[in-house]
């Protein structure tokens, strides 16, 4: 009876029981992240990890709601409760994992390098920027700076708040390279064809998941078997193409 007790006593507590009993599930983001999340025209978020929150609460029967957080501030607002899960693109590191749980990958995506106009053609390969008289610009707290870091150690590196700070400089020619995901790179490229150049190898694997605050079982349960139904029946496919072949 003890162990029955103490299952109840999970579920009570769970995230998820908390979802169903406020008919509304609570999604942390930081919109800028294309193509997981970012404005529309009428500054709406949308984007792959939007769609997926969509379909998530179907399932679940509730409303959902966007909660859009700075970068920096974003693990301590999902410990602090002020959503229910971070659908963030969030690679999956060690370090994080000892704040808060992954679900399973729902993608595995990996570095690569945005480079100035002026150095389309010059620089062909990522060795090369790896040097003093080059300036890299990243995104302040994410795995494209640490990756900058490591693989740029001689290049001198700028850390900016926000994807669109960290692009501007690149277009504007004060750094000559940005270093970050290569799913948001290859939008942009897209979007400013001519403007910036795109070296497409990338030079990590990282798995992206979605962060839940620890000690939840049950919602991680309904989470890893959610990813599953929808890689089996074909909707997880359908927003793929939607966001990432469109
Ligand atoms: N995958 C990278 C990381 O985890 C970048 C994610 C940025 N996501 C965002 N919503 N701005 O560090």
């Amino acid at each position: 009876p003890s162990a029955r007790a103490s299952d109840q006593a999970l579920w009570e507590h769970s995230t998820l029981n908390q979802i169903l009993r406020r008919g509304e599930l609570r999604v942390g983001v930081e919109a800028g992240y294309m193509p997981f999340e970012m404005r529309d025209r009428n500054g709406n978020i949308v984007g792959f990890d939007v769609d997926l929150a969509r379909l998530m609460a179907r399932y679940m029967g509730v409303k959902m709601t966007l909660v859009n957080t700075q970068w920096d501030g974003i693990i301590p607002a999902l410990m602090t409760d002020k959503f229910d899960i971070l659908m963030g693109g969030m690679t999956i590191t060690p370090e994080r994992n000892l704040q808060v749980n992954f679900a399973d990958p729902y993608i595995v995506i990996g570095q690569t390098v945005l480079i100035r106009k002026g150095l389309i053609g010059t620089i062909t390969e990522r060795e090369q920027l790896d040097d003093p008289k080059y300036t890299i610009a990243t995104k302040l707290g994410t795995t494209g700076d640490i990756a900058a870091r490591k693989y740029f150690a001689k290049a001198k590196i700028k850390a900016f708040e926000s994807e669109a700070e960290a692009t501007l400089e690149v277009r504007n020619g004060r750094a000559d390279a940005f270093v970050y995901d290569l799913p948001f790179n290859a939008v942009f490229v897209a979007r400013y064809p001519g403007q910036v150049g795109l070296l497409k190898e990338t030079f990590t694997q990282e798995p992206l998941g979605w962060a839940i605050r620890k000690g939840d079982p049950d919602f991680m349960n309904w989470l890893n078997n959610f990813l599953r139904v929808i890689r089996a029946d074909g909707s997880y496919d359908a927003l793929y193409g939607k966001w990432f072949e469109g």
